[in-house]
């Protein structure tokens, strides 16, 4: 019989997904379930994307495409940057992949040799650890924990960044919600100009989505010398409430955007003409739907941190971006709910889940097992009764 290939049993599945399956039987089942589970953003694009999408299928070539990505998106991109504040870039610089996470996945095959060291700060996003996993890097995770407000410090950077290959960034962070200030990226940046042999990874597919005013900022303004190093990340994804449509971008040096291209013409060639037509919309139209989720995923964060903080002995660092609260949760290690003992936090995610009803993703899937993640991107009539129970939950333990 032959076998796979070793780097299989290497792969898992996402652990996020197997909660919301669970989640998704229960409902099945005809249990009155709230998900905070999956980081999907739950809404649509503006009807511009629809209208784009659909002009684009009249004028179908039914050709492949660039590998690149078509002029015209690449433009686009371009111009989506810059008005984010990152400028300077042309074509050469950019290129298109099926979302964020197949540029992450193509970024670490052209940039890491088994056996290569991929720093990154814990919690992590997930995806982060299978594929240095399959892979066979080496990842040098950097604890975080909620007293240090889940960010990285200089220090830390500074000590883990010898011998490695590449630095992964995330900000806005998924799990946590964390944004680093003006100041805290510069000092960073500063950290990163002396480690001149350290490729920078910048997954911030969440720029768009920043609270309180605090702006989004990153290491190529704080310290220009490092654009040779630095790659960034996006996706219309979240911004656009368009996760399904599958496209990501990657902005950096010339040779960097070329690996993306070859490993396209290898995979899968091009994005479909409809979605790139799509995708050119959401980034040029009107922004008034990203702008005004912004606004409400702001009033969510407010309601969840009051229902979280209210909690005694959780701990939930202020979030200030993306859709996501980290509250740490180990306060009710050791207790029990309704006669069952919570000794970590996947048994209090399935407590929950069983008792109350409410989805949320164990810490330990993003490294972290003293927290869970609250995905706050459900309708809002949800919202309230979610976090209520929530709340009943770590009142009924003993
Ligand atoms: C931090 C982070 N990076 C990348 C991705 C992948 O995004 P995409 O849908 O563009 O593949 C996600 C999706 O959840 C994410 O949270």
């Amino acid at each position: 019989m032959p076998h796979l290939a070793a780097r299989m049993s290497r792969a898992k599945p996402s652990a996020i997904m197997v909660v919301a399956e669970k989640a998704n039987q229960l409902k099945a089942a005809g249990r009155d379930i709230i998900s905070f589970s999956i980081g999907v953003p739950n809404f649509l694009p503006g009807e511009h994307v629809y209208q784009a999408a659909r002009e684009a299928l009249t004028r179908d070539s039914g050709q492949y495409g660039s590998n690149r990505g078509p002029d015209g998106l690449l433009d686009a991109f371009i111009k989506h940057l810059e008005e984010g504040g990152l400028g300077g870039y042309t074509r050469k610089n950019i290129a298109t992949g099926i979302g964020a996470k197949h540029i992450l996945y193509n970024l670490a095959e052209a940039l890491l040799d088994p056996g290569d060291v991929i720093v990154f700060p814990t919690p992590y996003w997930t995806t982060y650890i299978d594929i240095a996993d399959i892979l066979e890097a080496t990842a040098r995770t950097l604890p975080c924990p909620a007293s240090q407000n889940y960010k990285l410090t200089p220090a830390q950077l500074d000590a883990a960044l010898p011998g490695a290959k590449v630095f992964l960034f995330n900000n806005p962070s998924n799990p946590t919600g964390m944004v680093y200030t003006k100041e805290e990226v510069a000092a960073l940046a500063d950290v990163l100009v002396a480690h001149p042999d350290v490729w920078i990874i910048c997954d911030d597919i969440y720029n768009r989505m920043v609270f309180d005013g605090i702006g989004y900022h990153n290491f190529i303004n704080a310290r220009p010398e490092l654009r040779d190093r630095v790659i960034h990340v996006d996706s219309i994804s979240k911004t656009y409430g368009m996760p399904g449509w599958r496209v990501g971008f990657v902005a950096g040096p010339e040779n960097i955007a070329q690996a993306m291209v070859t490993l396209n013409s290898n995979h899968i060639t091009n994005l479909p003409e409809v979605v790139n037509a799509a995708a050119l919309a959401a980034l040029s139209g009107p922004q008034d739907v990203t702008i005004a989720k912004n606004a409400e995923f702001s009033l969510k964060r407010d309601r969840v941190l009051a229902a979280l903080t209210a909690i005694p002995g959780v701990v939930c660092p202020r979030p200030q971006g993306a859709f996501y609260a980290f509250p740490d949760i180990s306060c009710a290690f050791g207790k029990s709910h309704a006669g069952k003992r919570i000794g970590n936090d996947v048994d209090l995610c399935d407590a929950l889940l069983e008792s109350k009803g409410v989805a949320c993703v164990p810490g330990s899937a993003f490294g972290e097992p003293r927290a869970l993640r609250i995905s706050y991107t459900c309708p809002t009539a949800q919202l309230a009764p979610g976090l209520a129970r929530i709340q009943e939950f770590f009142a009924e333990l003993t």
